[in-house]
């Protein structure tokens, strides 16, 4: 486990996503790009990329208390499981968060992989 900070808690509400840079600070691999979100019961983070085309996750629009909403086509994704609702079967990676005092750390080495499993005829 390598959890890194990325933000303090303050930094978000309670129904809010963003990005976050992680691998930025002068290390041989490139940053990269995560979607943390803070939900009613604690702080979550994903791959920002989505599985679809490519839709900043980040950017997207938290739903019903535990959904982010992509903002490209609005593919839906449980932000605590990755499932995503439009393909069953399709998964975004989720990674683990921990909170240490106010500063919230995220591991990209654990978490759940990401799954595509579309049908041949639904890509889009
Ligand atoms: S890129 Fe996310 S739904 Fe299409």
């Amino acid at each position: 486990m390598a959890f890194e900070p990325v933000a303090r808690t303050s930094q978000l509400k309670v129904g809010e996503c963003r990005i976050v840079e992680m691998g930025s600070h002068g290390g041989p691999t490139a940053p990269r790009r995560i979607a943390l979100y803070r939900l009613a019961d604690g702080f979550y983070a994903t791959q920002n990329e989505c599985v679809h085309r490519g839709g900043e996750l980040g950017d997207g629009i938290v739903s019903g208390g535990s959904h982010v909403v992509c903002p490209l086509h609005q593919w839906r994704f449980d932000i605590r499981t990755g499932a995503c609702e439009v393909a069953p079967g399709t998964c975004i990676r989720t990674y683990p968060v921990k909170i240490e005092a106010d500063v919230i750390m995220i591991d990209l080495d654990g978490g759940t992989p990401a799954v595509l499993a579309l049908p041949p005829d639904q890509d889009d």
